[in-house]
């Protein structure tokens, strides 16, 4: 793929260096278009080492090759990291006066801006304009990460990490379209990654979930303009995702209860976690130690369903009719049954109204190897997910939610 790197003239053009490396060493062509004063804190030397292209700032370099217009045209992504609010209002204005502001007028791909600013400059009605403006012409504007910004501020404006940018950029060069802004208004309530459930004070029953679909699926509602809140259990240590309230948890019980807490005001909530069936039935105030005292065995008690208990919250009127409530499916088919079968009975008795189903193990057995996946509705429908990145997946199951809300008005608008 052809990719463009705008870099604008802020502090945070330091982290376009790691996105850079990121897409050549996913064997993209990269060409950096840094803006003057991006070189004030990047130098030319820097960018032409790491793109392994020449870098240009303005119009009149190179000029039988004609670049203001062949790079943009050429180019497969577009991506501007950061974009300042002064690069923001010459992109809105339809400027051209240096060579990333020209060839973004050229470019018909997929563009991405992920803005980094001070919280009142992007709070600014200039500066919402301006974003309302370049995303009502279909270019994406990721939503800045709250936390720090330069020196002691901190507020939302900053730029998020390389690696979530490049995730949105990469789901943006799949879909080959503009991520919509059809989640405005919604809180959707995410869960993710796996529960521990202690033993003694350094033991746990754990599980392998590395928790990235559920950060996907917080990333891709938060882009589309939803208010998202994530509940973590255990990952690979991810970064919290751009603009998503993250909520760290360790057991299923503590899962339960933010779950418990956020579901009323939620317009849906995924349920992506791995959360563990079972947990011992005591925890040991100190170390279990070999020896005379060591337990023949673990009892172990059932934790509470979640999913199923949020969809008997629903039942009671707890929580609104109108949620829509998604559950997750790991499968593998036996003799007695392929994946499908498994999970439209599990659908059947949880009673939620999607079902995302990973055919897991020999699941790829059942000459099913060109899907990655299954989305189950309540109403019978059946859709293959197809294969794709964790962020490609988890748009289309955003999609579905969105096609569910379109029919269910909301109960809390
Ligand atoms: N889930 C939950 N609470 C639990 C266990 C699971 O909310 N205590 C949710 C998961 O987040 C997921 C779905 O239920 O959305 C998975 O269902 P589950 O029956 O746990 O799947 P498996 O572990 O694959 O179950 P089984 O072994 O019965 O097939």
């Amino acid at each position: 793929m052809r990719v463009v790197i705008g870099v604008g003239g802020g502090i945070a053009a330091y982290k376009s260096c790691s996105l850079i490396r990121s897409f050549t060493e996913g064997g993209h062509h990269v060409r950096v278009i840094p803006t003057e004063s991006a070189l004030e804190f990047v130098g030319r030397a820097t960018f032409e080492a790491l793109s392994g292209n020449p870098v240009h700032t303005g119009v009149f370099s190179d000029v039988p090759e004609v670049p203001h217009v062949r790079l943009g045209q050429e180019a497969d992504l577009v991506v501007v990291a950061p974009a300042t609010a002064d690069l923001l209002a010459r992109i809105a204005g339809g400027r051209a006066d240096d060579l990333l502001t020209a060839t973004l007028l050229t470019a018909r791909c997929p563009v991405v801006l992920a803005p980094a600013m001070h919280t009142e400059m992007w709070e600014h009605p200039a500066t919402v304009a301006n974003v309302v403006t370049v995303r009502g012409r279909g270019v994406t504007v990721v939503e800045p990460a709250s936390g720090r910004l330069t020196g002691s501020d901190t507020g939302a404006g900053r730029l998020p990490e390389p690696s979530e940018i490049f995730a949105l950029a990469m789901l943006l060069a799949e879909r080959s379209d503009a991520l919509p802004q059809d989640l405005s208004g919604r809180r959707v309530v995410v869960t993710a990654g796996g529960t521990r459930e202690p033993l003694d004070p350094v033991r746990f029953l754990g599980n392998r979930s590395s928790g990235k679909q559920g950060y996907a699926l917080a990333r891709v509602a938060a882009q589309r303009g939803a208010d998202v809140t994530l509940i973590a259990g255990f990952t690979t240590e991810l970064p919290d995702p751009a603009a998503v309230d993250v909520v760290h948890v360790k057991t299923a019980r503590q899962m339960q209860e933010a779950v418990r807490k956020f579901a009323p005001d939620s317009d849906v909530i995924v349920m992506a976690a791995a959360v563990a069936d079972f947990r011992p039935a005591t925890i040991a105030a100190s170390k279990i130690k070999k020896g005379a005292d060591e337990p023949d065995s673990i009892p172990l008690v059932r934790n509470d369903d979640i999913l199923a208990g949020l969809v008997e919250s629903r039942r009671n009127g707890d929580i609104a009719q109108a949620t829509v409530i998604v559950g997750f499916a790991a499968e593998t088919g036996d003799e007695q049954g392929d994946v499908l079968t498994y999970a439209r009975a599990k659908l059947e008795r949880k009673g939620c109204d999607l079902l995302v189903v990973n055919a897991v193990g020999e699941g790829k057995a059942f000459e099913v190897d060109d899907n990655d996946g299954w989305l189950l509705g309540s109403d019978g429908s059946e859709s293959a997910l197809g294969e794709g990145s964790k962020a490609l997946l988890a748009s289309r199951v955003v999609d579905a939610v969105v096609g569910m809300l379109a029919i269910q008005p909301s109960d809390h608008r």
